[in-house]
């Protein structure tokens, strides 16, 4: 646990040394839950987002992109069911005076357990070695055995609170489990209340003529509104999907985890429309594409599981996440909902206007069913960010701390540098860059050793470093260096291109979507 928490403590400070988030107003000191993206960092977020883009829209023909407004009509949001129930059980401690969500409480109390039957796992494997067989030692072990009964027992009892809104049962959930506020021990606690997260504000120039209208809390109902018109305009035939990627705004009560858990924040949602009845195979195939993109960008399938909800949200019919092994253990990255046509008929009850699809092939109409994918860019960002981020030590005893972002994401391709400040090689390295710039983002740095600047490029991502030296004015040749392996070749300038493309070219990335 303290190893976690180090790295994530490395993780917030090298993102704010190395240029990629910074703290919101953080000459005032901050913003709870509010952060800044920096020259680094919005690039970063800007290649997440090309990325998933590409996959989701370009990659489907049947796949269309819009950009809907933060405001809505503030009906949207009666409607969706937003007003009435996006709502977070919270608990306070009456002596730290600290806020939780109930629900956060227990979660983290089951994880802890479930974390002591990982220790168990691996103190075994490492005993039997290759001999281990992990499913006959959870059946067997008598440990394992009642803690995991343990664990069944609080996702049960959770999700029937949760389902059944019983504040009652919830508060002694937390009192029966003994759980303390993790920031003083107490178990003085208040009663659970419901506390809802959407951000209001008004539309008008008087108070008496104000409009009551909401931060949108998800960017999916912009989608859902606009149904129709993509349908029409771009006469699409179901199955089809609209995308969308944007701000959401939610006011969370648990402001912690740095950009995990944000009061504004960016969601990459993708609604997808199909006939009633085959929502079930949408939402499995639908699953199996969003794991295979994150597959995709090598952070290590054992870093990915899906977690099937217990409770589902009052739109779904099933729901899932995929979760990450972030720093502080394995929390939701994305989900995946079959939402029903929960979302449509509610528009066309509130809005009195038709949202059906004429199906020429069955010649009737219908409101279609939806399954959604939708993964916060943030959290995206952090996923990549913390596991890239790795010390290394190094075969002459000393060691490198290296982001190794995928290629494909890097904010600067490469960073081109002249052995020294004069006989004309910067001249060259600044041709070099003139010639790349229109490919890549490339960065110029002639401060300090060139070892030393090959690990300020290193913590900062860059997967190439090109050095000019005396030869290349003779030979028209560059040492490149590769980030991750730090093996170094002599290659032609004017193969420069080629060789970095290889690399970091998104095509070759999605493709491993395919195989
Ligand atoms: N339209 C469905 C929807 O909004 P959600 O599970 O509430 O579903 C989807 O949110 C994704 O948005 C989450 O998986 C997460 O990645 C991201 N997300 C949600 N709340 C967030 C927050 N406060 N800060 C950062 N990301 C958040």
């Amino acid at each position: 646990m303290a190893k976690q928490e180090d790295q994530f403590k490395k993780v917030l400070s090298h993102a704010k040394e190395y240029g990629y988030v910074f703290q919101s107003s953080e000459i005032y000191d901050g913003l709870s839950a509010v952060y800044d993206y920096a020259q680094n960092g919005v690039e970063l977020k800007k290649n997440i987002r090309d990325y998933w883009w590409k996959a989701m829209v370009q990659m489907h023909d049947n796949i269309v992109g819009i950009d809907a407004a933060i405001l809505m009509h503030p009906t949207t949001w009666k409607a969706s069911g937003h007003v009435d129930a996006f709502n977070d059980p919270l608990i306070d401690n009456k002596d730290s005076k600290k806020r939780y969500r109930a629900d956060v409480l227990v979660e983290d109390f089951r994880e802890k357990i479930n974390q002591k039957i990982q220790k168990d796992i691996e103190k075994a494997q490492k005993r039997f070695g290759d001999a281990f067989n992990e499913e006959e030692f959870r059946a067997t072990n008598q440990n394992v055995i009642r803690r995991q009964k343990q664990i069944d027992e609080i996702s049960a009892e959770l999700a029937r609170v949760q389902e059944e809104n019983d504040l009652a049962g919830f508060k002694q959930l937390i009192v029966d489990l003994g759980i303390g506020c993790p920031a003083s021990g107490s178990k003085n606690w208040t009663e659970v209340k419901q506390f809802n997260l959407m951000f209001g504000t008004q539309i008008g120039a008087s108070a008496e003529n104000a409009t009551q209208v909401y931060l949108r809390p998800e960017t999916a109902q912009g989608i859902f509104v606009n149904f129709l018109n993509v349908q029409k305009t771009g006469r699409m035939k179901i199955p089809f999907g609209i995308a969308q990627t944007g701000k959401a705004f939610r006011n969370e009560i648990v402001a912690r985890q740095f950009i995990f858990r944000m009061r504004e924040f960016e969601q990459m949602e993708m609604q997808f429309f199909v006939k009633p009845g085959t929502q079930k195979e949408w939402y499995t195939t639908w699953k199996e594409t969003r794991l295979k993109w994150h597959l995709s960008l090598g952070m290590g399938s054992e870093n990915y599981r899906f977690h099937d909800h217990d409770k589902l949200a009052h739109y779904a019919d099933a729901a899932a996440d995929i979760e990450f092994n972030f720093p502080f253990g394995f929390k939701e990255l994305e989900g995946i909902h079959s939402r029903t046509d929960f979302d449509l008929k509610a528009h066309e009850e509130f809005s009195g206007k038709k949202l059906q699809y004429f199906d020429h092939e069955e010649n009737k109409s219908y409101v279609p069913y939806v399954v959604e994918t939708s993964i916060g860019l943030d959290r995206m960002f952090l996923a990549v960010f913390s596991n890239s981020l790795q010390e290394e030590e190094l075969e002459n005893g000393t060691t490198r701390t290296v982001l190794k972002l995928p290629a494909v994401l890097a904010p600067f391709k490469a960073a081109v540098f002249p052995l020294v400040k004069k006989d004309g090689l910067p001249e060259v390295a600044k041709k070099i860059i003139e010639d790349l710039k229109w490919d890549f983002n490339v960065f110029y740095d002639e401060k300090d050793a060139v070892g030393k600047r090959y690990r300020r490029q290193d913590a900062a991502g860059t997967p190439f470093c090109i050095t000019v030296d005396h030869d290349s004015l003779e030979d028209n040749s560059v040492t490149i260096r590769h980030r991750d392996t730090m093996d170094q070749k002599r290659v032609k300038i004017s193969d420069l291109r080629d060789i970095i493309k290889a690399e970091v070219d998104v095509k070759t990335w999605l493709k491993k979507m395919e195989a």
